[in-house]
């Protein structure tokens, strides 16, 4: 099998991370922040050390304002239903993903799309005329889990804060992918998914949340602190994690950013962008293919459609016929695939991961020649 569904998650995963995992499994599994003896406070270290290293890759100056979750919607829904209150206006792009859309819908507060153009950029100029006297929150989306395009954070973080509101970064498809740097590029929160370019476990995630943003906690129970408070502390990440954690699979991720910092900043943006890029390349040959991708190069994620063919139909074509994983359809993404003009039947979807090679890239293809050809 040929995996090329990275931006769904990683299959294959740094062997630091498997061993990280089985060893806290075996090993280190009481429960973290829940007693005072040697097994639970070693738990709690680990979930510590992994915020230390999720700090360090993103810049952030305090882990405590890191809160772990099981994957970047739940981060999402704790920073939308934690900030927004009756009357504020939010401000979504047209590339946004069913975490950030069905939140702000369900939260009931106004909401305007700023636009993206047909490769799935959106222009910061878009974002300010979206933006309302009333608006305390922009989202934005910063890889595009259906075309590759990357977002420019930095000039939409100005306009953002130039008009005093909050910008959350959906960093689902980002984070460990390219740099991200919270204090640099004032993002006000980060949502980001631990089991994608991060490459830890399935089910891991998080929440950063600049000291200067105050929210309100969407759950509400055990944190193993002020135990005689019968409101949730005040204090991060415990104002927003309750119940126990999955610690062996934190100290993972914990092995996974390690791993990934090692490998240099945007490493992984390279290789893949790189296998992307000459996917694309063989691909331009074949007339019946039409490629959506960003214009100057965006991630390793390409979205296809082949003429006269449904993206179901080839996806499961390349799955039984060819032995290759990859996503098609909406990919949860509607707003997305309307800006692409994709809409409602989607595309087939290819997203390279760290561990593909050029050899997986000309199978894809030749895959995709014998479809067309048929
Ligand atoms: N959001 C993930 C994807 O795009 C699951 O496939």
């Amino acid at each position: 099998m040929i995996y090329l569904d990275n931006a769904a998650t990683t299959l294959e995963k740094p062997g630091v991370v498997y061993k990280t995992y089985f060893d806290a499994v075996r090993r280190y599994s009481a429960n973290a922040g829940r007693g005072g003896h040697r097994m639970a406070m070693r738990a709690s270290e680990m979930v510590s050390d992994a915020a230390e290293a999720v700090a360090e890759l993103f810049k952030i100056d305090a882990p405590e304002r890191i809160a772990f979750t099981c994957n970047t919607t739940l981060a999402l829904n704790l920073a939308i239903h934690g900030l927004l209150k009756a009357g504020d206006h939010v401000v979504i792009t047209g590339m946004e993903h069913n975490s950030v859309l069905r939140p702000v819908v369900h939260s009931g507060c106004a909401y305007s799309v700023a636009a993206a153009d047909g490769f799935g950029c959106i222009a910061p100029a878009a974002v300010a005329n979206a933006m309302r006297k009333n608006t305390r929150l922009v989202i934005v989306n910063h890889i595009s889990n259906v075309c590759g395009q990357i977002q420019d954070i930095d000039a939409i973080s100005k306009v953002v804060h130039a008009r005093g509101a909050f910008l959350l970064v959906d960093a689902a498809q980002s984070a460990g992918v390219t740099a991200i740097d919270v204090v640099r590029q004032r993002i006000d929160m980060l949502a980001f998914a631990g089991h994608k370019g991060l490459m830890g476990p399935l089910g891991t995630g998080g929440l950063y949340v600049g000291a200067h943003v105050e929210l309100s906690p969407l759950l509400q129970g055990g944190s193993g602190s002020e135990s005689e408070n019968v409101y949730q502390p005040s204090t991060m990440p415990d104002l927003l994690v309750s119940g126990t954690v999955n610690a062996p699979a934190i100290a993972a991720l914990g092995s996974a950013v390690r791993y990934v910092q090692a490998l240099g900043e945007s490493a992984l943006l390279s290789h893949e962008r790189a296998l992307a890029d000459a996917f694309c390349a063989r691909l331009r040959e074949i007339p019946q293919v039409k490629l959506y991708r960003s214009e100057t190069g965006g991630s390793g994620v390409v979205s296809l459609n082949i003429a006269h063919k449904n993206p179901v139909e080839v996806s499961s074509e390349l799955d039984t016929k060819f032995g290759i994983a990859v996503r098609s359809g909406l990919h949860c993404a509607p707003l997305a695939h309307k800006s692409l003009s994709t809409y409602p039947a989607g595309t087939v979807r290819f997203s390279f991961g760290y561990f593909n090679t050029m050899r997986d890239v000309e199978k894809a293809t030749d895959a995709i020649y014998k479809i067309c050809k048929a």
